[in-house]
C-alpha cells in the first residue's frame, strides 16, 4: 500500500520538468505570484491599524504559513484543531483557531498543542469553556480564549453582547484558560459584490463587535484581541481602530470567486488539466468537482483559451470531467494541457496531497498539504 511519503517521493521525481509534463489533474502554485501577493498584502496592511493573522485554511501548508510570518503576519489563523496541530508541530507557534473546538478528543489535542506554543481558540458556549478548561487542567497547559460573538453571519457565536460578557466572566474564572478578547467574523459581508453594500454591512457587523468590546472593558475583561475580517472586508474591518487583527487569507492564491471582489492580486493557484476529448469547439478535460472547488462559482480557464461550458442552466463540471468551449480558431487538442483557476481555493486545496511549486513553466519543488491529514485522521493516528 502506498503512503503519503511515497506520493511525495514520486512527485519529487518531477522537479525540474515542466507543467506540461505533470500527470493531471495536478495542483500547481506559481511561487513568484505567491510572493507578489504576500508583498502586496503586507504593503496594504501597513496603512491600517489592525494587524494581519492570515487564515491558513486556504493553503494548509507550513511552508506557506512560514512565508506569511516572514512577510509580517503576527501569527496564523486556522479553522480546525488539526490545521492548528500541523502548524504548531511544524514550529509555527502562534495559532488562533477562529472556530469552535468541541468534543473530548479535539479538546485534548487543543490542550496538548497549547504546551507547544501560544494557542488561542474561539468559544461560544459554557459547555465548550468547561470542556476545554478541564482538558488544559488535565495536562497542565494554558489555552488562550476569545469569545465568539455572532455579528450577523448566524453561524456560530453568542447572540448578544450580554451573553458575551457572561461567557467572558465564566472563562475568566476557569482554570487553564486565559481570556484574551473577542472574535466577530462578518462572513455574511465577505462576498457581497456591491462594494458600497459590503461597506455598509461590514460596518454594521463591526459595530456589534465594538459594542461587545466596550462591554468587556466595562466588565474589566481583556480586549487584547478584537478579531474579525476576511479578504473581502480587509480594508473595512482592518480600518476599524478598535479591531486589533484581521483574518484575511484568500489573497495568497486568489480564485475565480475573489478575483473580482478585491483587485490587485495575482492568480497563484491553478489546477493543471489535460484535454481528453475534443469535438469541434467542445473540449473535455480530466478535472471535475473531485479535483477542483466550484463553490458558488465555476472554474475559469487561464489565458482565455477556453471557457467552462454552460448547459441546462448550470456549468458543465462533472465528477471527473469539465466541458470547455474553446476559443474560436483554437488548435488545442487531445493531450494538450490547460490551467484552470478554481472557483474557490480552499475547497480545491483540500482535495490534494501535494502542491507542485512552479516558477514560470518549470516545477521547482513539491510541498505537502499536510494539515489535511490531521483532519482525515481525526487525531486517531497516521493514515497509511
Ligand atoms: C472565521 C473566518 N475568518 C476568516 C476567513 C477569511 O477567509 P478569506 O480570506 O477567504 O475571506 C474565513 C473564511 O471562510 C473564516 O471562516
Amino acid at each position: 500500500m502506498s503512503t503519503v511519503r511515497d506520493h511525495l517521493g514520486n512527485a519529487r521525481a518531477l522537479i525540474g520538468s515542466t507543467r506540461a509534463a505533470l500527470p493531471t489533474p495536478a495542483l500547481v502554485i506559481d511561487l513568484p505570484a505567491v510572493r507578489r501577493n504576500l508583498a502586496e498584502m503586507a504593503a496594504r496592511m501597513e496603512g491600517l491599524p489592525a494587524a494581519l493573522r492570515p487564515h491558513a485554511k486556504i493553503h494548509k501548508s507550513q511552508v506557506l504559513g512560514q512565508m506569511q510570518l516572514d512577510a509580517g503576519a503576527i501569527g496564523l489563523t486556522t479553522a480546525t484543531i488539526w490545521e492548528a496541530s500541523a502548524m504548531i508541530d511544524a514550529g509555527l507557534a502562534d495559532i488562533l483557531i477562529a472556530n469552535q473546538v468541541v468534543g473530548p478528543v479535539k479538546s485534548a489535542e487543543l490542550a496538548r498543542i497549547a504546551g507547544l506554543g501560544r494557542v488561542t481558540v474561539a468559544i461560544e458556549s459554557e459547555h465548550s469553556a468547561r470542556e476545554v478548561s478541564a482538558a488544559a487542567v488535565h495536562v497542565g497547559t494554558n489555552i488562550h480564549v476569545i469569545v465568539e460573538i455572532d455579528v450577523g453571519l448566524h453561524r456560530s457565536g453568542v447572540r448578544s453582547v450580554e451573553a458575551a460578557v457572561a461567557l467572558g466572566q465564566l472563562i475568566d474564572s476557569l482554570p487553564g484558560l486565559t481570556l484574551d478578547g473577542l472574535l466577530g467574523y462578518e462572513g455574511h459581508c465577505m462576498l457581497e459584490p456591491d462594494r458600497a453594500v459590503r461597506i455598509e454591512k461590514a460596518t454594521a457587523a463591526n459595530a456589534i463587535l465594538v459594542d461587545a468590546a466596550d462591554a468587556f472593558v466595562q466588565a474589566g475583561l481583556s480586549t487584547e484581541i478584537i478579531a474579525g475580517g476576511g479578504f473581502g472586508t480587509w480594508d473595512i474591518t482592518g480600518a476599524n481602530p478598535r479591531v486589533t487583527e484581521i483574518h484575511a487569507g484568500s489573497y495568497i492564491f486568489m480564485d475565480a470567486f475573489h478575483r473580482n471582489l478585491v483587485p490587485g492580486f495575482d492568480v497563484a493557484l491553478t489546477v493543471e488539466a489535460t484535454i481528453i476529448s475534443r469535438d469541434g469547439s467542445l473540449a473535455v478535460v480530466d478535472c471535475g468537482r473531485k479535483s477542483i472547488g466550484i463553490d458558488r462559482i465555476a472554474p475559469e480557464v487561464v489565458g482565455g483559451v477556453a471557457s467552462v461550458r454552460f448547459e441546462h442552466g448550470e456549468h458543465f463540471v462533472h465528477e471527473e470531467h469539465t466541458a470547455l468551449e474553446l476559443a474560436s480558431g483554437s488548435d488545442l487538442d487531445v493531450g494538450d494541457h490547460v490551467a484552470l483557476m478554481p472557483g474557490y481555493g480552499p475547497t480545491t486545496v483540500n482535495l490534494y496531497d501535494i502542491y507542485f511549486v512552479a516558477e514560470g513553466e518549470t516545477i521547482i519543488d513539491v510541498w505537502p498539504i499536510l494539515a489535511r491529514y490531521g483532519s482525515a485522521t481525526c487525531g486517531l493516528g497516521p493514515v497509511r
